[in-house]
């Protein structure tokens, strides 16, 4: 068993779990709460601007009841070999201050088969070195025709990617089946707890809703970028997602972010496809906005 930099083992068993939990009302709160998906390491993209910014975030984390967190910047942004370091200081700095949390090392790329190559000269910055990869459309306003091969090649070189918030792309907002093509890829998808919460607009709700009932996302990660306009918080999307996917579902995706950060395979559920394509009718869209406008 390999150890990642934050002291969690890269497979089997979780050290964390020791962490002192906080009593979480969402299911499965016997189950650590992680999140795979922030901007915390400080200087490098949008996310925390300095160490008192990041370490404020870490507080935020900690309060809502997570105990692992993954410090995944925008790989344009920063080089990953960088990354390990940031972290193992950000570690120590929650030590320090007697934060109850832990930090992973993670990355968050652009899909792309090339991703593979990096992996196979151990360049890439996979999530806690496990096999996981946290991967983000390159386009904002196009879901390429590659995907399902892009995926497909990178699960060909050992490596199971993580779609991050394919509900905030306006493709996806139109047409959320097009995610069907990177779960029956082999694609985990992450939903961020913002969109579920309505934060990032009606459209994402709506997709990131539709998604989750249909089973067709996996995770909810809070994306984090600031300790108050993008918080590391995650309890409330989950409460929420319980109330919509049951408490069930809930339980199983906090188990499937334990196992990925520990670098187990995760059994996704076969996606409901009829869920998946029914669409309010522009009547109910209507209705919606007038009550919400
Ligand atoms: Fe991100």
């Amino acid at each position: 068993m390999t150890e990642g930099e934050s002291g969690l083992p890269a497979g089997g068993a979780c050290g964390a779990t020791s962490v002192a939990g906080v009593p979480s009302l969402v299911p499965g709160a016997g189950i650590p709460q992680v999140d795979v998906h922030s901007h915390l390491i400080p200087g490098v993209d949008d996310g925390a601007r300095d160490e008192a910014m990041a370490l404020v975030m870490l507080r935020v984390a900690a309060a809502d009841g997570t105990r692992i967190i993954a410090a995944t910047p925008h790989a344009g942004e920063v080089h990953p070999e960088a990354i390990p370091g940031a972290v193992r200081r950000l570690n120590e700095l929650a030590r320090a201050a007697e934060i109850p949390i832990e930090v992973i090392p993670g990355c968050e790329y652009k899909l792309s088969r090339a991703l593979g190559d990096e992996h196979k000269l151990g360049r890439l910055m996979t999530l806690n070195g496990t096999p996981y990869v946290l991967v983000e459309l390159p386009d904002w306003n196009q879901w390429p025709n590659s995907v399902g091969e892009s995926i497909a090649s990178l699960r060909d070189d050992g490596l199971w990617p993580v779609l991050a918030h394919p509900e905030r792309h306006p493709p996806v907002q139109r047409c959320p089946e097009l995610v069907l093509e990177a779960v029956q890829g082999g694609a985990l998808v992450q939903l961020n707890a913002s969109s579920l919460l309505g934060y990032n607009g009606r459209e994402a709700q709506r997709a990131a809703v539709l998604l989750l009932t249909a089973r067709a996302a996996h995770l909810i990660a809070s994306d984090a970028h600031h300790p108050e306009a993008r918080p590391p918080r995650v309890s409330a999307a989950l409460a929420r997602a319980a109330a919509l996917a049951g408490e069930e579902y809930v339980r199983w995706m906090r188990g499937a972010a334990m196992r990925i950060v520990t670098g187990e395979p995760v059994e996704l559920p076969e996606p409901d496809l009829e869920a998946l394509r029914l669409r309010e009718s522009w009547l109910e869209r209507i209705r919606d906005w007038l009550a919400n406008p």
